[in-house]
């Protein structure tokens, strides 16, 4: 069974149809999901599909673009709602220099408090890192992210970046770039990152892996991530499918 390691199932482009999509995802071949947090209006709708659904999972945190929104209170409504049972992360956090939708520095403080929060409630963190490498490892490495671990998402670093990641213990997630013709670096990451610690992706709605590109995303796509992992890999599909599953539980630990 898939585990999908990021998805905004609570984004409006599932409206119409997010239950029986959800519904149907297990005789689909996906077991698990994790539904990112990106605001604080996400708070209430991801926690609600957690209750729902008993395979999907919730993080709570919020995306870069916001950060010029928070206010400390947030941080208190974040720690009570990382109180509920289904809440395994903090995230997604991090930054974002290339949309810069909220000020650097505004962006590089939250993502500095809700780090410190995940160590205080000692929860792994899932990082969002659009152009800002330096600026998000320096804040990784001062803020100890080794002592919470967690995943990076949606990753496009180099190799030695990775090699810094995974010496913190944490994992490095691929999702449907990794298909796309023009990925190369994406697939000499994934050479090199050892088998037990990819997750897979979607970031659904986003990023639809080939051949669907530029249709909406879903966990059930996630078949063709696997399947270009496992050629990189040189080990079949099922095999990295399992894998990735372990990993994933391992990861937000979730019992298997
Ligand atoms: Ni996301």
């Amino acid at each position: 069974m898939i585990f999908d390691s990021h998805t905004h199932y609570d984004d409006k482009r599932f409206d119409d149809d997010r239950d029986s999509l959800l519904s149907s995802l297990g005789e689909n071949g996906v077991g698990r999901v994790m539904s990112a947090c990106a605001s604080m209006q996400d708070i209430g709708p991801i926690l609600a599909l957690a209750d729902r659904y008993d395979f999907l999972y919730a993080s709570v945190g919020v995306h870069p673009h916001e950060a010029e929104e928070m206010r400390d209170r947030d941080l208190e409504i974040l720690k009570e709602a990382a109180q509920h049972p289904k809440v395994k992360a903090i995230g997604e956090i991090g930054l974002d220099y290339y949309y810069d939708n909220s000020p650097r520095d505004l962006q590089r403080l939250w993502f500095a408090k809700q780090l410190e929060l995940a160590k205080e409630l000692d929860l792994p963190v899932i990082i969002h890192d659009r152009d800002a490498h330096g600026d998000t490892m320096d804040i990784l490495r001062t803020h100890h992210v080794e002592q919470v671990g967690g995943v990076f998402h949606c990753y496009a670093g180099s190799v030695e970046m990775a090699k810094e990641i995974l010496d913190w213990g944490m994992y490095i997630a691929f999702g449907g770039s990794l298909t796309f013709k023009k990925a190369v670096r994406p697939a000499e990451v994934a050479a090199y990152v050892p088998m037990n610690r990819i997750l897979l992706e979607t970031d659904c709605p986003y990023l639809t892996p080939e051949p669907h590109r530029g249709k909406r995303n879903d966990s059930t796509y996630l078949s063709y991530v696997a399947q270009r992992i496992a050629e990189i890999k040189g080990v079949s599909t099922e095999e990295i499918i399992k894998i990735t599953y372990e990993n994933a539980n391992r990861c937000f630990r979730i019992a298997e």
